[in-house]
């Protein structure tokens, strides 16, 4: 099954025919089908599939030098990706991790690899938290970095808790032993930016991800009819909302951060009604904890202050909040270069993945991006060359093969 033919295949699962973008979100209907056509794609290649308590999966190239096909060996390089999609997302953001990762597996065998250390491709469940709200929770789960305990109460828009999304879906919450067997991990991703157009190179090396943060603002204030209630007389919460998302958008500016309000509900959400309600998601990133602290601390005290002006309230609760990650310099370095065509660039990124709640947990971890010439993500619009991705595949096949050999 050539790189083509797999990503032929995932096309259409959980795409949108009004869109063209994907619905992929942990638990449903099309995700539960990628998860049956990874099983599949491993099991045609002899890779054992291991699937723990939350839908994470590995299938594990075990090496007959280790003595065992049953438990992998310690010391495993890992790759792989994720395969949820924010809400109506592009197709390559996760799923060019998997695919590639496949694709490297046969690659490395046409070219005769014989690994000494396991290799294992990984999907990590719920990578982008668009339905739990906290990203990439399979793999804080596996990383301990959130608990079973916290997780299980987190809730959907439809109140359906986690702990019982993951039990309707067949499984106990247990996550996989991993940590202690995995030796580095290598995620292949798409770019999503224009730092790889912009410096014309088809793939690229990530050095870290910027430090960031999901915050819920509840502006709080009172109801009343529309048309009937003076100007003067309104507590009217979406004014708080709108000064501090015009805020946000301005401070992020100012101090190169970036900030984003992609989410808001709003009580009673009707036409005639002045709201009583609007809670609003500030999605916040910079290039320093420091920066990052900066900027929420001057974009609720602007909300505080409009709220307070306005006779309604500003309650802001962090939901979670990521530090700084650098990603191994030797291993990056040993994936940057030594290629046929050259050495790969690297670069800094903004987005959340797995291989930063990896590499917090201290495994050595690198990530490969592939070029977007559109440079859009988390929308209908994300691409991906072919022949790009397939260099992607080469770089990813020669990483894996270099630190397996
Ligand atoms: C995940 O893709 C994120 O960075 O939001
Ligand atoms: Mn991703
Ligand atoms: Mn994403
Ligand atoms: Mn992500």
């Amino acid at each position: 099954m050539s790189f083509e033919q797999m990503w032929r295949d995932l096309q259409p699962v959980g795409r949108s025919a009004s869109s063209g973008g994907y619905f992929r979100q942990p638990y449903g209907a099309a995700e539960t089908e990628l998860r049956a056509w990874f099983t599949e794609a491993a099991t045609a290649r002899g890779l054992r599939v291991e699937s723990d308590g939350l839908g994470n999966l590995v299938g594990w190239w075990d090496v007959a030098s280790t003595g065992s096909t049953d438990v992998p060996a310690t010391d495993a390089v890992l790759t792989g990706s994720h395969l949820d999609s924010v809400l109506d997302g592009g197709a390559y953001d996760g799923p060019l991790g998997v695919v590639s990762a496949f694709a490297a597996v046969d690659l490395m065998r046409e070219r005769g690899v014989r690994p000494a250390r396991p290799i294992g491709v990984a999907v990590f469940v719920e990578e982008e938290g668009s339905r739990f709200g906290l990203a990439c929770l399979g793999s804080r789960l596996v990383a301990g970095a959130t608990t079973w305990e916290q997780a299980r109460e987190l809730r959907d828009r439809d109140g359906v808790r986690f702990g019982d999304a993951v039990e309707g879906a067949g499984f106990d919450g247990t996550p996989m032993r991993l940590l202690d067997r995995v030796g580095c991990f290598v995620e292949l991703h798409v770019e999503q930016g224009r730092w790889l157009v912009d410096r014309d190179a088809p793939v690229g090396v990530a050095s870290g991800i910027w430090p960031h943060g999901r915050y819920r603002f509840d502006f709080t204030g009172e109801a009343n009819h529309a048309g009937t209630t003076r100007m003067e007389d309104r507590h009217d919460p979406m004014l708080g909302y709108a000064m501090t998302a015009l805020a946000a958008n301005k401070q992020a500016r100012l101090g190169g951060s970036r900030a984003t309000f992609g989410r808001i509900e709003v009580e009673p959400n009707g036409t005639n009604a002045v709201p009583s309600r609007v809670t609003a998601w500030l999605d916040a990133r910079s290039e320093s904890p420091e920066a990052l602290a900066a900027l929420v601390d001057e974009v609720t005290r602007l909300g505080t202050e409009r709220a307070g002006r306005d006779g309604t309230s500003l309650t802001v609760t962090p939901e979670s909040v990521s530090g700084a990650v650098d990603f191994d310099p030797a291993l990056a370095a040993r994936v940057a270069t030594d290629h046929e065509g050259g050495d790969w660039p690297l670069l800094p990124t903004q987005a959340g993945h797995d291989a930063g709640i990896l590499a917090t947990a201290g495994v050595p971890t690198a990530m490969i991006f592939v070029r977007n010439p559109t440079g859009i993500s988390h929308s209908p619009d994300e691409h991906a060359e072919l022949p790009d991705c397939l260099v992607g595949v080469s770089a990813l096949a020669d990483t894996l093969a270099r630190l397996a050999g």
